[in-house]
């Protein structure tokens, strides 16, 4: 399914300039989907690299977004309460979502209340099954982040979720807590429009090289494993993030 993917690579001088370019790209991509099948439907990424983001999308962005075309799902949760710090839900409500006029029904969580995340997995899978028509959910963008370890979403590393080709959404353990995760797998991720990975942070470099080198190996570094059939991957990175890349020509 995946042709040769070349991952274009943007290099920004630190975290608050990152954001606002991440910020701006989602920003026209949302415009340029509405124009064009009057719906944007966004994939948020969890941890903390994507709340500065967040806030320049309800702030500098938000008058540019016709937020009541606009779907927000997420790429991975943790198994928590949504109230609970760890929540990708939480964070992306506190940072975006009741910052803008987002209609309540365009938002569609992850639901971590039934005691068995593999139920959980099911009933996101029905989720995404009601909304998206055709075998597979085309999500318009899917935001990523990645671990120094090069996970991403909770797709970790030696997992048996990497090799997941039927399931949309499954359960993942994580090495740190909280350990119960939900994700999406691969053939979700690589079927949307555009993939945008954003990572800062020198912790990352390495990984950040792994997953750009075309030989690498998705069950040592997932990350590398996300290659849009699209085409259309895009790695946003700040320069930590970016300093054991060769410079670009
Ligand atoms: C999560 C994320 C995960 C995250 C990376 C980076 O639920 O934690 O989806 O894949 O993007 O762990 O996290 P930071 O941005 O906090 O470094």
């Amino acid at each position: 399914m995946a042709g040769p993917v070349k991952a274009a690579i943007q290099i920004l001088p630190d975290l608050p300039s990152l954001s606002g370019a991440v910020a701006r790209h989602i920003a026209e991509r949302a415009a340029f989907a509405v124009k064009e099948r009057g719906i944007f439907t966004l994939a948020l990424s969890g941890g903390s690299t994507p709340r500065p983001m967040h806030e320049e999308l309800a702030s500098r962005f938000a008058s540019s977004i016709p937020w009541e075309k606009v779907h927000i799902f997420w790429g991975d949760e943790r198994y928590v309460s949504p109230e609970d710090a760890e929540s990708n839900f939480r964070m992306a409500r506190e940072s975006l979502l009741e910052r803008v006029p987002i209609p309540g029904e365009n938002i569609h969580p992850m639901d971590t209340s039934a005691k068995d995340p593999r139920a959980a997995a099911r009933a996101y899978q029905r989720e995404l099954e009601n909304f998206f028509p055709g075998p597979w959910p085309v999500l318009d963008l899917v935001v990523l982040g990645m671990g120094p370890d090069g996970h991403t979403a909770s797709l970790f590393p030696g997992a048996e979720t990497l090799q997941e080709q039927r399931r949309w959404v499954v359960p993942a353990q994580a090495p740190v807590e909280p350990r119960q995760r939900l994700t999406l797998t691969f053939p979700v991720l690589n079927r949307a429009r555009w993939v945008d990975f954003m990572v800062s942070g020198r912790s990352k470099a390495a990984a950040v090289g792994r997953a750009l080198d075309p030989g690498c190996d998705r069950r040592i570094t997932p990350a590398g494993g996300i290659r849009p059939g699209s085409g259309n991957l895009l790695w946003w990175l700040d320069r930590a993030a970016a300093e054991l890349l060769e410079p670009q020509a």
